[in-house]
């Protein structure tokens, strides 16, 4: 198939990216390269044999759009392009509904000109709020407690709305929990600009020197060692999970949503030691205040994507840290 890829040389994109090519579709990517390298599309060549195309653009770029849909049909799009760090969408609002939410309608409204509409979309757990009504199903019910997880969850309703209008399109909403590790290879991986909001690519740049050590935000949860429990998913367990969507948009699925996690959680303690086994690095850690807005326990009930994609998670928390530290031991700069 023909597949455009928005978002394609980011974290999952890219790991998603390299299992579409190895499964024998036709991949092209539009990135607006402005969390991510350009550099990662050669990774991808080098991983898997074929390179990518490979076309900057904004998904706020309607004009730039409406000419990549015109000069080729598109069998299906995977759409992971969007702004995900929590504390920034936190401080820049309008930034994260416009690029997130007018950014998704715009693409849309040229897919549905160019009649394009197999739409597989990259949404996340952080729709289910702050509860701890574990683990979650995908009918558990959705709020936002942040203006990231409120563009995610506007975008799921825009998409339902879309569907209604509609039935011709075949959607798949993936509710991703916490993405984490990097294709065995160590040639992608993480990469994140700044200092690191999610745990495993900080505890990553402790192990390998380019911080002092971890905070541990709060260890008096309610959880048996204190600190927050999360269900990790091995980012290529994930990639692969985009595949077995698109195999339900082939037999005209309509709307589905379905979680991609592991369907257990860990601590963030039980992450550091699990980290040290894995990488023979100390990951000296302080425990800190509680950061605001982040629940005690979260984790996936993954049985309908197992039932109904065929899709289970195969790599545990040790291969998780095993290829993290590959990644960062051998990129320490990242793609820079
Ligand atoms: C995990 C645990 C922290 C950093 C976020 C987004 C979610 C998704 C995944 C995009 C928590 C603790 C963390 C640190 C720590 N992103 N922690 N010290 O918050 O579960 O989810 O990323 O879709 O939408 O909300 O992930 O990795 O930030 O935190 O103690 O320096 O690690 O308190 O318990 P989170 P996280």
């Amino acid at each position: 198939m023909q597949i455009l890829v928005t978002g394609g040389t980011g974290f999952i994109g890219s790991h998603a990216v390299v299992e579409l090519l190895q499964a024998g579709h036709d991949v092209t990517i539009i990135d607006n390269l402005s969390n991510s390298k350009e550099l990662v599309v050669e990774r991808i060549e080098e991983i898997t044999g074929i390179k990518p195309h490979f076309i900057k653009c904004d998904i706020l770029d309607a004009e730039n759009l409406d000419q990549i849909c015109a000069e080729k049909h598109f069998d299906a799009v995977i759409h992971f392009a969007g702004l995900k760090a929590v504390g920034e969408s936190v401080e820049k609002p309008l930034e994260y509904y416009h690029n997130n939410v007018s950014g998704t309608i715009n693409l849309c409204r040229i897919l549905e000109k160019h009649n394009i509409k197999n739409f597989i979309f990259s949404s996340s757990a952080t729709v289910y709020g702050l509860s701890d009504d574990v683990p979650f199903t995908e009918k558990h019910p959705r709020s936002a407690i942040n203006p990231y997880g409120q563009s995610k969850l506007m975008i799921e309703h825009i998409l339902e709305d879309l569907y209604t209008s509609d039935p011709e399109w075949n959607i798949v909403m993936l509710r991703y929990f916490n993405p984490v590790g990097a294709h065995s290879s160590g040639l992608i991986g993480e990469d994140p600009a700044g200092i690191p909001n999610n745990l495993m690519p900080y505890i990553s740049q402790v192990a390998v020197g380019k911080r002092p050590f971890l905070n541990v935000f709060g260890n008096d949860y309610p959880t048996p060692d204190g600190t927050g429990i999360r269900d990790y998913i091995h980012v290529v367990d994930l990639a692969v999970g985009h595949l077995k969507a698109l195999d339900q948009i082939e037999k005209h699925c309509g709307l589905k949503v379905y979680n991609l996690g592991c369907g257990k959680g860990y601590s963030v303690l039980e992450m550091i030691k699990a980290f040290e086994q894995a990488s023979g690095k100390d990951i000296p850690y302080k425990i800190v205040a509680r950061r605001p807005g982040d629940a005690a326990v979260s984790y996936a009930d993954a049985t309908l994507a197992n039932a109904e994609l065929h899709w289970k998670a195969e790599r545990g928390i040790a291969e998780m840290c095993r290829d993290s530290w590959k990644w960062q031991k051998e990129n320490p700069e990242g793609f820079a």
